[in-house]
């Protein structure tokens, strides 16, 4: 059979893929820019980025123009070669950020999961053997490897897998006497994302990424970033760490490096990576040429003024249309975020309702996202239009009045 005449639908899902994940009804097959169709030919405007991916939309030229080109140079050379994508990607993320040296890994949970190793690593290395206590936030997620989803703040991801990875303390976000209270010598390190986003979209206050950088120094821990939502352009900024004027000691970026191909980043400091010798860490696919290549032009488009001065400007619309629903149908008691990362908590009455709300606006053609307990996110292309974004508000509005109206 060949694929032309192989008809697979959303039905073909639950009869082959593991069920751990209950898509949307319709089938998307095509994207442009901030478009989407699915297989009946209907239109979306996308609203959820692919989860805060496709930060230059679907189909981008630029990347096109990278991936075919690449696609038809150089793939994958393992990483016994170097090569140069992966070596000008990595001298442009250090030139861009705080960092001295680069490992390239292919999802966020697999940069973290370098992180989190690094950090226990360096402070066994440098410092002691027992150094390893790891302080992270209820709420956070981290990814889904067992290390990330121990360090990660939701028991729901961590349970049932059996023994997790020890010495992991959780504390309340942005509460830095909880962590005053826990920390000691023997932490290697605090992991948190400056914007909380699976949690429901919670961004960090200065006093607690302030107070936890001084923390660290006082105990000599590392402060670890992970950024793989809230970096590449999403706050507004390249990284969201420069809102804070607060350095991290290691940070991990992903989902938008690539634009929508599969490339995640860990960066830290010449000195930290310095514990790491050949063999200690790695992986196959790492580095990869034409992932590196996508990534490179992804870098170059996103960190201009042009793109990250647009992000405030699309914000703005966004929440002036999301206040005119809120006025109309009183859904919301917070619209918060940073840049194009947006979360509008649901009054508590209507939490049970975020993903009835999310189905009805797909059914009016807009795709959206839920966080955490009732927040409805947004995490749309940093370049996508000010029409796409008053048409997908327009259909969002039609979807609540539908459910609330
Ligand atoms: C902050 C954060 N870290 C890590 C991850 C995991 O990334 P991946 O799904 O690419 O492994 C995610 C994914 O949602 C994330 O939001």
């Amino acid at each position: 059979m060949t694929k032309e005449n192989m008809a697979v639908n959303r039905e073909t899902f639950d009869q082959v893929i593991l069920p751990v994940y209950a898509p949307a009804q319709f089938v998307p097959v095509k994207g442009q820019g901030s478009r989407v169709w699915d297989q009946q030919g209907k239109e979306y405007v996308d609203f959820s980025g692919g989860i805060a991916v496709t930060a230059l939309g679907h189909c981008h030229p630029a990347l096109v123009e990278t991936l075919k080109a690449q696609g038809e140079t150089l793939w994958h050379t393992s990483n016994v070669f170097t090569n140069e994508p992966a070596l000008r990607l990595a001298s442009k993320l250090i030139k861009a950020t705080f960092a001295e040296r680069v490992f390239f890994a292919n999802s966020g949970a697999e940069a973290n999961e370098a992180a989190f190793k690094l950090a226990r690593y360096y402070s066994s290395v440098r410092h002691s053997p027992y150094k390893t206590k790891i302080i992270a936030f209820h709420h956070a997620f981290h990814g889904r490897t067992l290390f990330t989803v121990s360090v990660g703040g939701q028991p729901k991801y961590s349970d049932g897998f059996g023994p997790k990875p020890a010495d992991i303390v959780h504390v309340p976000f942005n509460d830095l006497d909880a962590v005053k209270a826990v920390i000691d010598d023997h932490t290697c390190a605090i992991v948190l994302e400056p914007i909380q986003g699976e949690g429901g979209i919670m961004p960090a206050t200065q006093e607690f990424i302030q107070g936890l950088r001084e923390l660290c120094d006082q105990h000599h821990a590392l402060l670890v970033m992970d950024e793989v939502q809230s970096g590449m352009g999403r706050s507004g900024k390249l990284f969201a760490y420069e809102h804070y004027e607060v350095k991290p000691d290691i940070l991990t970026t992903a989902k938008a490096l690539g634009g929508g191909f599969p490339v995640s980043a860990m960066l830290t400091t010449h000195e930290i990576a310095s514990a790491m010798t050949p063999g200690t860490h790695g992986t196959t696919y790492g580095g990869n040429p034409l992932a590196c290549a996508i990534a490179e032009t992804a870098l170059d488009v996103i960190n201009t003024p042009e793109v990250l001065q647009g992000v405030e400007q699309r914000r703005q619309w966004f929440v002036e249309e999301l206040e005119k629903m809120n006025q109309r149908f009183s859904l919301f008691t917070e619209i918060r975020g940073k840049g194009l990362l947006i979360g509008a908590e649901l009054k508590d009455e209507l939490k049970p309702k975020a993903r009835d709300l999310l189905h009805a606006a797909a059914d009016q053609g807009v795709m959206i996202l839920t966080a955490g307990n009732g927040v409805i996110r947004f995490a749309p292309s940093l370049v996508i239009t000010e029409q796409d974004i008053r048409e997908g508000m327009a259909r969002l509005t039609a979807a609540a009045e539908a459910l609330f109206g």
